[in-house]
């Protein structure tokens, strides 16, 4: 059994540190260090992380690397690339970096080339996406494709919806995509009420294809689709398939020539530049597609090859632990100043909260200490006029992160420039407030004065990148893969398995015929079955 890891030496070391630097502000930190933000900016893929607004010195950096060292977050790290079976109780590599690796590359895993396999499937992905947007693909009817249904969730559902946000500059804006996910049928019902059953191709994502939502959802969309066309011969235009379970797709249907595959490696959270986004190639082209995957690789060589002190995915991981673990904080925002990236922290809760959502170690022992965070945000500048109170003054940490954008993809008047002076003037207020002193040097009334005083030293990472290309999505999402690794490997979790989604499941696949007017099991519970018994009697079920 593994040792406690808050008995471990490096752990007690960064205990007495925090004790004894807990009080010290970023402004003073900053008047007594005039290299800080030199030593403490990195660069990665095109990412310029300037990570001077957190409450750290040289001391905890040198402890928060001898953690990691500790941990063997590099060995972890190693293993990971190299394929092999890190995620412990699936008995699996995690292998998402294989996605992204070039052409030229191979990478033997369990005697396979999965380079080969990878770009196999690339290659038909990339064909399938140029017939649809060419037009040269047609429906049952002859009309060529002018909108795309992905149906999915989780993993097969957030990347796909939050990359085609995040690209919309670079989409095709003839095609249309739409995203159905919940298995609530005004899901379906909205996301399908104004299209064209003829000029509509659905996408049904699911990697086991058994996941009863998505299973529910694209037998609804069948439906809707043979009661236009009348015919099962018109699924195969319509309806085509993205699985690691290609069985299930041809009882479903579907034509396995019209499914994309990929592997028991690739995570549900971290499939996105899997097969998984085929609507994402369908909407921005092959072309760009690669170089999204080009954004990846270069994080990836950066996480594999870069010395633990200039590795940023390395750094923000410990940095994460220091605020979950040494100061309490629950929570962690990302406020993305770029409304093309609106979805990205729900797609962040995912990757996160599934990934290191644990409380036992790969042995099977409970963590001793606190694992992921609550990840949260919305799109400045909205949050400032919403949230922002409560990161500026309430009692709570809440470390953030701010990501920017230098260009704009859509130059209009000032916007630009207002866009980011306010992600610059959130992060200066956020660190170094405003005191009692300065509110009564520019005369403020005294009973005034505690309501006005902004405390700062409040930590945050500012994220600067050119402009939201593809290649930048690409580094960015990498990134916080990595982040998610580093910090699952100093907790020693399995970050990719989501045995906690399990029973839900179950559950509620028990519930269904008792909703639908079957008997109470004896097992149930007394508020289930009372619920389930309201629920009845207000559909006028007696
Ligand atoms: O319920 C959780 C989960 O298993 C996620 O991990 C996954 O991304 C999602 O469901 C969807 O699974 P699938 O792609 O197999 O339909």
């Amino acid at each position: 059994m593994a040792d406690p890891l808050s008995d471990s030496p490096a752990w007690q070391a960064l205990r007495r540190h925090h004790a004894s630097v807990r009080e010290l502000h970023l402004r003073d930190l900053f008047a007594a260090d005039e290299g800080r933000v030199g030593r403490l900016g990195f660069e990665a893929g095109g990412i310029h992380a300037d990570l001077s607004k957190h409450r750290l010195t040289e001391e905890t950096l040198a402890l928060l690397l001898t953690l990691a060292a500790e941990r063997r977050v590099e060995e972890r790290r190693d293993a990971m690339f190299r394929g092999e079976h890190v995620n412990t109780t699936e008995d699996r590599p995690a292998l998402h970096v294989a996605l992204r690796l070039p052409r030229e590359r191979s990478l033997v895993v369990d005697g396979r080339d999965v380079v080969r396999d990878v770009h196999e499937v690339l290659d038909r992905m990339a064909a399938f996406s140029e017939r649809v947007r060419s037009g040269e693909w047609r429906g049952h009817t002859g009309r060529r494709v002018r909108a795309v249904v992905n149906v999915g969730i989780g993993g097969s559902d957030l990347g796909p919806a939050m990359a085609y946000e995040a690209l919309r500059a670079f989409s095709d804006r003839e095609l249309e995509l739409r995203f159905v996910s919940n298995v609530d049928g005004s899901d379906v019902r909205e996301s399908v009420r104004d299209l064209d059953p003829e000029e509509t191709l659905a996408i049904v994502s699911s990697k086991t294809f058994t996941t009863i939502e998505t299973m529910t959802n694209a037998a609804s969309i069948r439906t809707w689709l043979l009661d236009a066309l009348g015919d099962e011969s018109a699924i195969a235009k319509h309806v085509v398939a993205v699985s690691t379970n290609l069985d299930a797709v041809s009882e479903f249907g579907i034509d396995t020539d019209n499914a994309f595959g990929f592997w028991d490696w690739v995570g549900g959270r971290y499939s996105m530049d899997s097969a998984i986004g085929l609507s994402t190639m369908i909407a921005i082209g092959p072309a760009s597609f690669g170089e999204l995957l080009a954004g990846f690789h270069a994080l990836d060589r950066h996480f594999a090859e870069t010395p633990p002190e200039r590795n940023l995915p390395l750094l923000m991981g410990l940095l994460g632990v220091w605020y979950r673990d040494f100061f309490g904080a629950q929570t962690h925002a990302v406020l993305p100043y770029d409304q093309y990236l609106a979805r990205f922290p729900a797609y962040l809760q995912q990757l996160v909260m599934e990934s290191n959502g644990k409380r036992v170690r790969l042995d099977g022992t409970p963590v001793d200490v606190e694992t992921a965070p609550v990840v949260w945000g919305e799109p400045g500048t909205n949050g400032q006029h919403s949230f922002h109170q409560l990161l500026h003054q309430g009692t709570t940490l809440v470390p953030c992160d701010l990501i920017a954008f230098a260009s704009p993809l859509e130059p209009l008047g000032e916007h630009h420039e207002l866009l980011l002076a306010n992600a610059l003037a959130q992060a200066q207020a956020l660190a170094f407030g405003r005191t009692a002193d300065e509110l009564r040097a520019a005369g403020v009334p005294e009973r005034l004065v505690p309501h006005k005083e902004m405390p700062g030293n409040r930590p945050t990472s500012f994220l600067l990148l050119e402009r939201l290309t593809p290649f930048a999505l690409g580094s960015l999402v990498a990134l916080y893969e990595h982040v998610v690794f580093t910090q699952g490997a100093i907790w020693d979790v399995d970050s990719f398995d989501q045995w906690g989604v399990e029973l839900g499941k179950e559950l509620a696949v028990q519930l269904a015929p008792l909703l639908a007017g079957g008997t109470r099991p004896d097992s149930l519970d007394a508020s289930t079955a009372a619920l389930a018994e309201l629920i009845r009697r207000l559909r006028g079920g007696g």
